[in-house]
């Protein structure tokens, strides 16, 4: 792209305080702007004006969810579904790790935190040990894409190999990069972090298959004969992926995706409740909870809502294709973001001060036909690390794991 087209590009926008600079930057700098202006997606930066308006909701009434006492019930048969996929090549595993963990409050990737006690235990480590125990049971290897993005593919790949993959073959690990958004201040204004650079973050977890597709994986995974895979959140330090009973469960009941699920510990629980929503399969984020959502009971008496997801979803790819094209939700969320001032200067913000704008993968739930919800043991399945303490921190997770009787 040469200047005047990212003039007029940033002009249709609103955006021309990026070149505020540009005479000033050296070659190099002026390229790797103009080149940002072309890749970067500014449209969704209108869409602040008018966000309340953004995702309007359809009816929501209760979904069946598949509950512990009726897995157990079939666990054989499912489990020998599962491991019969899982041999024949047919499963995938997707880790997204391209957030920026901010709540953690570590500039690495939150897969390179150490959640050791008396020995190293990095949060990748537990996840990749954790596929292991599929790979040996299946006596096969499951292929692993792990999502990173711009800001820590370089931190991420090289501490895998620096790690050897935790014993992982290398062969069956892919990485690919997602693809970032503007970051910009409650006007929509596309914030700068460098003279020759917009500020940027990675455009939500819903990325991951279009980035995919992009990077030429999707290509691959169908030449590998993949037909499933099973997308996962890098912080849940206890999850298991690509597990036989779940990815049998959801084959045998001919659903196009299936969600694991926990039993919430309260109604107002910060994670999202699995549902219908106009009759198609969805989840309502707990921040969009109604009183009444929270106190609705279902035929049998129990609450409506109930099943909260984990973020870890298996998706059958070719609909995912389908769905690949389709426009998802946007997501306007108030972060902080550092950003250059007036004088040039670099400010990292103590409060929040602007949006960032993801698309999220549990809208992808709501393009398919059907989904099957899958109860989990909560204690055993769901120890997710968002802060250092607290709810969903470090040491609850530490506990959980001992609990689980995993050295530390
Ligand atoms: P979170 O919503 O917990 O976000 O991501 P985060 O960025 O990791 O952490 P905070 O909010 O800044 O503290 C849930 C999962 O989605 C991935 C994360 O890596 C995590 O596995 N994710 C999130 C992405 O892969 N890309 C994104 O753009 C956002």
């Amino acid at each position: 792209m040469g200047y005047q087209e990212a003039y007029d590009k940033l002009k249709q926008y609103g955006q021309l305080h990026v070149l505020k600079y540009y005479e000033e930057l050296s070659g190099y700098e002026k390229e790797a702007l103009l080149k940002q202006i072309m890749d970067t997606d500014l449209a969704v930066l209108q869409q602040c004006e008018h966000k309340e308006a953004l995702n309007p909701r359809g009816e929501i009434t209760p979904i069946k969810v598949m509950q512990l006492a009726q897995i157990e019930a079939r666990r054989e048969e499912f489990v020998q579904i599962g491991l019969d996929a899982v041999r024949a090549g047919k499963v995938g595993a997707v880790m997204l790790a391209g957030g920026m963990g901010t709540r953690l409050g570590s500039d690495a990737p939150k897969g390179i935190y150490d959640i050791g006690l008396t020995k190293e235990v990095f949060i990748f480590q537990r996840l990749v040990e954790n596929l292991m125990d599929v790979v040996q049971q299946a006596g096969a290897w499951v292929p692993l894409y792990v999502m990173t993005s711009d800001k820590n593919h370089e931190a991420t790949t090289s501490f895998f190999r620096e790690k050897n993959f935790f014993g992982y073959d290398a062969d069956y690990v892919t990485f690919f990069k997602q693809d970032m958004a503007p970051a910009s201040d409650y006007h929509g204004k596309v914030y700068m972090e460098e003279k020759y650079k917009m500020a940027t973050s990675p455009n939500g977890n819903a990325g991951w298959f279009v980035s995919m597709m992009k990077a030429g994986i999707v290509d691959q995974v169908k030449e590998a004969g993949v037909e499933w895979l099973n997308v996962f959140a890098v912080d849940n330090v206890l999850q298991r992926i690509a597990d036989p009973c779940f990815v049998g469960a959801t084959i045998a009941m001919n659903c196009a995706a299936g969600a694991k699920v926990v039993k919430k510990n309260a109604p107002d629980e910060r994670v999202g409740a699995m549902c219908l929503e106009d009759g198609r399969p969805s989840i309502v984020e707990y921040y969009d909870m109604t009183q009444e959502l929270m106190e609705a009971k279902d035929a049998q008496g129990e609450p409506a809502y109930n099943f909260g997801v984990i973020l870890n979803y298996l998706f059958r790819e070719k609909d995912l294709e389908e769905i690949a094209a389709r426009k998802l939700p946007l997501h306007i969320v108030e972060k902080k973001i550092p950003y250059l001032d007036e004088d040039g200067r670099l400010v990292s913000p103590e409060n929040p001060n602007g949006y960032k704008f993801e698309q999220l993968v549990l809208d992808m739930i709501h393009e398919l036909d059907s989904c099957l919800p899958y109860e989990i043991v909560r204690n055993r399945e769901f120890a997710p690390i968002k802060n250092r303490t607290g709810i969903d921190s470090v040491e609850s997770a530490r506990v959980l794991c001992q609990e689980n009787g995993i050295e530390l």
